[in-house]
């Protein structure tokens, strides 16, 4: 990694907040935000489109190479040039990703997009193997995580506010499952890095986290 660059890792389970205060930390710092679980839930959504099984690791694979996903100016994902910021929070892709994002093949892939995005940037990237395996020699790592309830609560009221049909039941579920399946994989499971710095945002307000990940910028010594 090129060291003139600073990259901020933030990995952590499901909805523990880590898109959320990494794209406020991003524009604090005038850095590029990349929210890699996009990117899997935009595989997702084309195995789905296509018609394919996300739960068949080879009819997954066929689309490796074959489509093309990116971000926007806005930072909005695109499928194919196509904007599907929305559709990738459907609960059919919440629901399925975790079997995408078990797919070696598919990481591959995808990891090569995200070293790519961030070469010879400044960065705040989050997902879950950032720290260790897509930018290990990140400056900063952070493993943010919360109480299940509290991340089932938080992703109730976020797919009620979005008008996505749901319960805090369901959401419980989900975030269980992906957890389990994400921290149990055979390539790059949800880990925390060695030189990781824990966060638990379970009391902590959405700016308070931000505040305390500036402080750990901070006291790391790095120029801003
Ligand atoms: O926002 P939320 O915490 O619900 O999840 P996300 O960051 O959008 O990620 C969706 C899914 O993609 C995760 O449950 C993982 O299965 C997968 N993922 C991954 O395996 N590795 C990453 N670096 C990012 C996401």
């Amino acid at each position: 990694m090129d060291k003139r660059y600073i990259s901020v890792a933030i990995d952590g389970p499901s909805a523990s907040g880590k898109s959320t205060v990494a794209k406020l930390l991003a524009s604090k710092l005038h850095f590029l935000y990349i929210d890699t679980g996009a990117m899997y839930r935009a595989y997702t959504l084309a195995v789905i489109n296509k018609g394919l099984d996300p739960k068949s690791e080879s009819e997954s694979n066929i689309l490796i190479g074959k489509i093309n996903i990116s971000f926007d100016d806005n930072n909005h994902i695109l499928l194919d040039g196509k904007d599907v910021s929305k559709e990738i929070r459907e609960n059919v892709v919440a629901d399925n990703v975790s079997y995408i994002a078990s797919y070696k093949e598919i990481r591959l892939f995808l990891v090569s997009l995200q070293q790519e995005i961030a070469k010879g940037k400044n960065v705040v990237m989050d997902g879950r193997d950032i720290g260790t395996y897509v930018l290990k020699d990140a400056q900063v790592k952070i493993f943010l995580c919360a109480k299940e309830e509290e991340r089932a609560r938080r992703r109730y009221l976020e797919n009620i506010e979005n008008g996505r049909e749901t319960s805090f039941e369901d959401c419980l579920a989900n975030i269980k499952k992906r957890d389990y399946i994400d921290s149990h994989r055979e390539f790059c499971p949800l880990k925390q890095a060695e030189d990781a710095i824990i966060l638990d945002s379970t009391d902590m307000k959405i700016e308070e986290v931000v505040e305390k990940m500036m402080e750990i910028i901070k006291e790391k010594g790095i120029e801003l």
